[in-house]
């Protein structure tokens, strides 16, 4: 390429304002939604980078295909059209649609999990988490050791450990139904992992009998720090290479809020005739029939366009650079993050950034509110307010405290990302001054979604 500066691929075709407030408004705004950003009316935040699920731009493909929508209770157009297009990705026979994923793991959970089962994964996140305990099951997370020292880098940090993903096998005979590999790690910083990790994975399960499943929702950006990362695959498309990854496992689970570039769906998708049947079941008691899963036809037609887009290069390359670079900015300005920077987000090391404040005060917390107060910037804590909390009620602190800074797809410019840079580094400078937190009231599970907090 002549030139080297890696621009948005797009041109914006409709606007949505975003509304300035003054400090003391956001002081304000922040004691009324009880110190909890999820509490937060979303036109009261300036740069909302609190998920990059269900919160990106659809394309003009996307928004004519829904026209197309077809309706019908029973065999729509558009669910063979969304049929297709995770087929041709995945290679996986059943495709079961849902309203998002934590559908597709209730789902399939239910219909394989029991009291005392283990489920190992790289990193299980909250929902994925919530669900496998609901069912009485541990949600065992064996992430490579690197994965927990935020400073380490290496290209695929995201790796599950192949050893303990053996023995945990061999411990436990009977008890492990099924294995997952989550991709990208998003609550390990959203790092990558290899295709020879998943290909070992899944000569260790097929080895023991064991399904492997992948929580795909971000399989297109792992895709592509494959193509970039690791040897052998640059030459190859990121479709090519989303194919061999599926190749690997037994089923998936995707939120296509996130690679399905959908405000809302998911999906589950597998090869097992008899399990497949069951969750349908399953799907019909909660979700809907078969051939739309909670989803309007229109849902299916975004999806169907949006899962052949997330996998164009120019797309992926400006995603992955964009994020990098307001990683590499903060870096060279001495602010703590998970490295190398993850593929959907930045991860804040606030247990690193913020050592005045005990992990029982909730550092992350506590400077995610930060960055709202001073710059209008909404992200979340992935520490021990979210993590903390074990099933039987008791606490333990995270193994990191991060505060993500999640990027939307296709919706803010770089200028947004200076902007964000900016307030980072003058919270950065005042940060000997940011107080710690507490638990006021909390329900029993999912705390962090509703909790009340206060300012210690
Ligand atoms: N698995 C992973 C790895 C996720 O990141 C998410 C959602 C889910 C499963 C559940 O999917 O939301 O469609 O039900 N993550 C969002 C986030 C919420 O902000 O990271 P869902």
């Amino acid at each position: 390429m002549k030139f080297k500066t890696i621009i948005e691929p797009f041109r914006i075709k409709t606007v949505e304002p975003i509304r300035q407030t003054t400090r003391e408004e956001r002081e304000r705004l922040l004691a009324e939604a009880y110190y909890n950003l999820f509490l937060l009316k979303a036109e009261d935040v300036l740069i909302d980078l609190l998920t990059d699920s269900g919160t990106g731009a659809m394309s003009s493909g996307q928004w004519a295909g829904m026209m197309l929508g077809d309706e019908s209770y029973a065999g729509a157009k558009s669910f063979y059209k969304f049929e297709t297009a995770v087929r041709t990705i995945t290679g996986l026979k059943h495709v079961i649609p849902t309203h998002q994923g934590r559908a597709a793991e209730r789902i399939l959970f239910g219909s394989t999990l029991k009291p005392g089962d283990i489920v190992p994964n790289n990193t299980h996140f909250d929902t994925t988490r919530a669900n496998t305990e609901y069912r009485g099951a541990v949600a065992h997370d064996i992430p490579i050791p690197e994965a927990h020292d935020p400073a380490v880098i290496l290209p695929f940090k995201g790796n599950i450990d192949l050893e303990k993903l053996e023995r945990t096998i061999v411990e436990n005979p009977g008890k492990v139904p099924l294995a997952m590999i989550t991709v990208t790690n998003n609550s390990g910083g959203g790092q990558p992992v290899s295709m020879a990790n998943i290909r070992a994975a899944s000569q260790i399960c097929r080895r023991h009998g064991i399904p492997l499943f992948l929580d795909c929702c971000r399989f297109a950006e792992n895709a592509w720090f494959i193509k970039t990362r690791e040897e052998g695959y640059a030459d190859k498309t990121p479709l090519e290479i989303a194919q061999e990854m599926f190749s690997y496992v037994d089923g998936a689970t995707m939120s296509a809020k996130k690679d399905g570039m959908g405000n809302i769906g998911g999906f589950l998708a597998l090869n097992d005739d008899a399990l497949a049947e069951k969750c349908k079941n399953m799907l019909i008691l909660t979700e809907g029939f078969p051939t739309y899963g909670g989803l309007a036809g229109y849902d299916l037609e975004a999806l169907a366009v949006g899962l052949e887009e997330v996998l164009h290069e120019d797309y992926l390359q400006y995603r992955i650079r964009s994020v990098a670079y307001l990683g590499d900015i903060l870096t060279e300005n001495g602010i703590p993050i998970v490295q190398p920077p993850g593929g959907h987000a930045i991860y804040i090391d606030a247990k690193s950034m913020l050592p005045h404040i005990p992990q029982s005060d909730y550092p992350a917390w506590a400077l995610s509110l930060a960055l709202y107060l001073e710059g209008g910037i909404r992200s979340v804590e992935i520490g021990s307010v979210m993590f903390g909390q074990q099933p039987d009620g008791s606490e333990k602190p995270a193994a990191m405290e991060l505060v993500r800074l999640a990027f939307p797809r296709r919706v803010y410019t770089q200028s947004h990302v200076d902007y964000l840079a900016e307030v980072l580094l003058y919270v950065n400078n005042m940060k000997e001054s940011i107080r710690g937190v507490k638990i006021v009231d909390a329900p029993a599970v999912l705390r962090h979604f509703s909790a009340k907090m206060a300012l210690i």
